[in-house]
């Protein structure tokens, strides 16, 4: 879908007047405001209702615009040639005179930059001319939305706009990964597979020690009302079915991710699945949701992090 110039200028007035707009990217559809804006952005904490806490990634049009926030050492600025736009956030030194919100950042001497591939980010963050703070557009704790209804179902008026860009085509945010000199630590599994970033840096990516590293990775997020059952090879009596390569299953409350077993596909489908099943298990009183197992490489490894905390209480 093709971003509408005129529609791009009036949310790029309101994201420069402080206002909040819902923005479809590459990965899900993000809640933006103007990162160097503290009122604005202590609006989007509120919208989503999420703890101060927890920092927000700052998109960014290009590698100019990440240079003026952070200091890019060549490590980040390979990774960035290679996987900008793109669904990689880095966590970099912020400079003390990047003007981003100390909001943005809780409190922290890095930022986490992006630079999304999705047109109508891409036109909005050119048309605003200044890097926009983004977390996902859902309640804090609930399914990312990857639908413009998605976002409207969740935050509704608490929006000040919402651009439809269609369906997210990778569908799961994006990686994090924080760089110190050559040393990469993988903070959050997404879009660009752990394979694909470890070619290029010709080393393990480190796991972060949890905690103080990446303060939003909260254990229980992403979460269905319903119960959601994981490595489930087969739907108990009265549970909906996440299911996930060649049907097995013939069973009336199932979804398949990818019935070719593709998890690229997969990760297009979780998030809007997850809500359906979830919808599903209300509307009929089905006990929960059983969860296929996934293979754990390429973006296998964010589907399973994300059904994790899916499932985490
Ligand atoms: O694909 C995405 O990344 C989407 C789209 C909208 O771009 N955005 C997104 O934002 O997922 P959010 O706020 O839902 O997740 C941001 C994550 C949080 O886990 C937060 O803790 C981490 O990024 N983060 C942000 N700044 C950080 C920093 N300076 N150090 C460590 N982690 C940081
Ligand atoms: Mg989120």
């Amino acid at each position: 879908m093709a971003p509408d110039p005129a529609e791009i200028e009036s949310a790029a007035a309101i994201l420069r007047a402080g206002g909040l707009v819902a923005m479809p990217t590459e990965t899900v559809y993000g809640l933006a405001a103007d990162a160097t804006n503290d009122r604005a952005v202590a609006r989007i904490y509120e919208a989503k209702g999420r703890p101060s806490f927890n920092p927000l990634i700052v998109h960014v049009a290009d590698l100019a615009m990440a240079r003026r926030v952070a200091e890019v050492p060549p490590l980040a600025e390979k990774l960035a040639g290679l996987f900008w736009p793109g669904p990689l956030s880095l966590v970099l030194p912020r400079r003390p005179d990047s003007g981003i919100s100390h909001l943005v950042t809780a409190g922290l001497d890095t930022v986490a930059l992006r630079s999304p591939a999705h047109p109508t980010a891409r036109a909005l963050l050119v048309a605003a001319d200044r890097p926009l703070a983004a977390p996902s557009a859902n309640p804090s704790g609930a399914i990312s939305p990857t639908t413009a209804d998605h976002v409207r179902e969740g935050l509704g008026a608490r929006v000040d706009w919402i651009l439809d860009g269609g369906s997210c085509d990778v569908g799961i945010e994006s990686t994090i990964v924080k760089i110190d000199g050559d040393r990469v630590t993988l903070l959050r599994p997404g879009g660009v597979p752990r394979e694909a970033i470890e070619r290029v840096v010709g080393a393990p990516l480190l796991s972060s020690g949890g905690g103080v590293e990446a303060p939003g990775m909260l254990q229980s997020h992403y979460a269905p009302r319903a119960r959601l059952r994981l490595h489930a090879t087969a739907p108990s009596k009265g549970e909906a079915f996440l299911a996930f390569g060649p049907a097995t299953v013939d069973h009336p409350y199932s979804l398949n991710l990818s019935e070719t077993g593709d998890v690229n596909e997969a990760a297009a489908h979780l998030f809007a699945y997850l809500r359906a099943l979830d919808s599903l298990c209300a509307a009929k009183g089905l006990a929960g949701i059983a969860a296929a197992p996934i293979p754990d490489s390429g973006l296998g490894e964010a589907i399973n992090d994300r059904l994790r905390r899916a499932a985490a209480r």
